[in-house]
């Protein structure tokens, strides 16, 4: 028997890393390996990095610095980078910081096991390829672990679609979808371990478009249908969505599948076809708008979130007035907005940037506006009842907290539910960061 190991994983980015560090450490139990919540008694460390903007990158190096006096203490303690850093920079890591023993790209993970055992008999391992084999079937595994209640299921990975700013095509690679009959295994198996949500997750998870039972071509919705049939599961959600890859089908199901949440985020990054164009997005403000014109025609209730980047280079005042022009057309319950980062190696890196001072103030412009209008979506949530999935229990005793169909975080007090169940909230009162309900 393998003594066993302890293994502390940090997640970092997007949802996608969250399911694939859940995939790692699965990989890596079966090489003795036990998850544990703090570095401080681990023998290996895993940061599972994210690269899409500057700060997010740089966060590796300083929490790696971190890391010395443990290595110091403790010789055979293992340092591993994955994710995206991991893809974009490779043995420069290891250059840079010379304590890390194991590099591995996002597309390499089935090689995780291989790669420890080779840090164990003392080598440094680096993987960073694109190999044509699937990763999950590789990490193929059939955990019986008792789960929470809602899960993310990577559908699909990679972007062929290279928006000017981003590095998500170049860390990821091109798109893949993985065949239905593996996923729909995934999804009962999570059924069966306690899950009741899933979260379909794809770098352009609406240009899904795997491969069916029959061998035909998948839809995203076609998708979602199979899943709506799978018992047990009682809500499906999928995230990020592109605004050219929202099929009819898929606008359709949002209207007709009763488990399809009425949530959907979708990025559009600018309101100004100038720069949208610059950002080779290939699709405009108005384009965009009409699209949310027909989501709403099929499901008058559906809760709009997006991505917004402010200070992409040239991006003038009025162009900025355009991005909040369309913010106050759609009416988000949620959205996103950063200030653009430079990556190399991607187009917009090379043109001329704008004002760090006026991208900050236009940052706090559009968030102050989101903000307004979360506040009110959530206000105008007060005297309805909602449905709310119960994850875990509150802050305060007696209190459990969940979410609504439209991802309201909803917290009730002396509730008489238990982790897993869905039940009909009354809202009462809008908080800032939750709403808060009675069961009637
Ligand atoms: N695939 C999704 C999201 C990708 S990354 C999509 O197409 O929308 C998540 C968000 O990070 C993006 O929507 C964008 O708003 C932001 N982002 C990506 N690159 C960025 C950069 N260089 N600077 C600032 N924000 C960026
Ligand atoms: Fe990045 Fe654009 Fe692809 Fe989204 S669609 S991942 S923003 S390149
Ligand atoms: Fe970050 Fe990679 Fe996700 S760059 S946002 S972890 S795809």
């Amino acid at each position: 028997m393998t003594t066993q190991k302890k293994l502390f994983i940090k997640t970092y980015g997007c949802q996608m890393n969250v399911y694939d560090s859940e995939r790692m450490a699965e990989a890596l139990g079966g090489q003795g390996y036990v998850e544990t919540q703090t570095p401080d008694d681990a023998d290996m460390i895993l940061l599972n990095t994210c690269h899409i903007r500057e700060k997010a990158a740089e966060k590796v190096y300083s929490e790696l610095g971190r890391f010395k006096g443990l290595k110091a203490e403790k010789p055979d303690l293992k340092i591993g980078v994955a994710g995206c850093v991991a893809q974009a920079e490779g043995q420069e890591i290891m250059r840079r910081q010379p304590l890390v023993d194991l590099v591995v790209g996002p597309q390499s993970y089935h090689r995780l096991p291989e790669m420890e055992a080779k840090t164990q008999a003392g080598e440094k391992a680096l993987d960073t390829d694109f190999p044509k084999e699937d990763k999950f079937e590789k990490l193929k595994s059939r955990p019986r672990a008792q789960r929470g209640p809602t899960a993310f299921l990577t559908v699909q990975e990679g972007c062929d679609k290279f928006c000017a700013f981003c590095v998500v095509p170049y860390t990821r690679g091109a798109e893949v979808s993985r065949p239905v009959d593996r996923i729909l295994t995934e999804a009962r198996n999570l059924v069966e371990r306690g899950v009741r949500e899933i979260t379909l997750l794809g770098q352009n998870v609406n240009a899904y478009h795997g491969v069916g039972p029959d061998g035909s071509d998948y839809t995203l919705a076609k998708l979602i249908w199979d899943l709506d049939r799978v018992d047990g599961l009682e809500r499906i959600r999928f995230t990020t969505s592109h605004p050219n890859d929202m099929t009819d089908d898929l606008i359709e199901a949002h209207g007709t599948c009763a488990k399809l949440m009425p949530y959907l985020h979708l990025p559009v990054q600018s309101g100004s076809d100038r720069i949208l164009k610059r950002m080779n997005r290939s699709h405009t403000a108005d384009s965009y708008l009409r699209l949310i014109e027909r989501i709403r025609a099929a499901r008058p209730d559906i809760l709009m979130s997006g991505d917004f980047i402010v200070g992409f280079p040239e991006e003038t005042e009025a162009d900025f007035q355009a991005t909040l022009d369309l913010v106050e057309a759609v009416n988000y319950g949620y959205a996103y907005s950063f200030k653009y980062s430079t990556r190399p190696g991607t187009p917009a890196a090379e043109r001329s940037q704008v004002e760090p001072a006026e991208a900050d103030d236009r940052l706090q412009r559009l968030q102050a506006l989101i903000t307004r209008q979360q506040r009110s979506i959530q206000e105008g949530m007060v005297g309805q009842t909602v449905n709310v999935l119960f994850e875990k229990p509150g802050r305060l005793p007696g209190q459990m907290g969940g979410k609504s169909d439209y991802l309201h975080a909803v917290h009730v007090a002396n509730a008489n539910v238990k982790a897993g169940d869905i039940a009909p909230v009354r809202i009462v009162e809008a908080g800032v960061n939750s709403l808060a309900g009675v069961i009637d």
